[in-house]
């Protein structure tokens, strides 16, 4: 659901978050679950180079458990879906995307924040195992 964006009928700023997020407003989804998808996996980074944050920022950024674990999946399944770990999936979304493409530079700048949700997250798992 979070890259719902990426639909090509959605697009229309080409920012998918924040075009998923609108999609998802329009359609009645759950105000929580909208704002949880604009700004999944450190899309403020992104939207500040892109010179979007102000529309983002309409949204409201949740810093909590579920927005960690939303990360967490999102930056521990590879483009495909297979299961990978945190730094083979910076790494491949750092390979994909060329160095100085606002994607690249977006990723560089957010490593430690995506790192902090990842780790809080796997420390959440241990802590509370099924
Ligand atoms: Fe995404």
């Amino acid at each position: 659901m979070h890259d719902i964006g990426y639909a090509p009928s959605l697009a229309r700023s080409g920012f998918h978050p924040l075009d998923g997020a609108r999609w998802l407003q329009a359609q009645g989804a759950d105000e929580r679950m909208v704002c949880l998808v604009a700004h999944h996996t450190g899309a403020l980074f992104e939207a500040e180079r892109r010179g979007l944050a102000d529309q983002l920022s309409v949204f409201a950024r949740e810093e909590s458990a579920t927005s960690d674990a939303l990360w967490y999946a999102d930056l521990t399944s590879g483009p495909t879906g297979c299961a990978t770990t945190f730094e083979a999936r910076v790494e491949e979304i750092l390979t994909r995307y060329a160095p100085g493409s606002v994607v690249h530079e977006s990723i560089s700048a957010a490593r430690l924040t995506l790192a902090g949700a990842v780790r809080r997250t796997r420390e959440r798992l241990t802590a509370y195992p099924r």
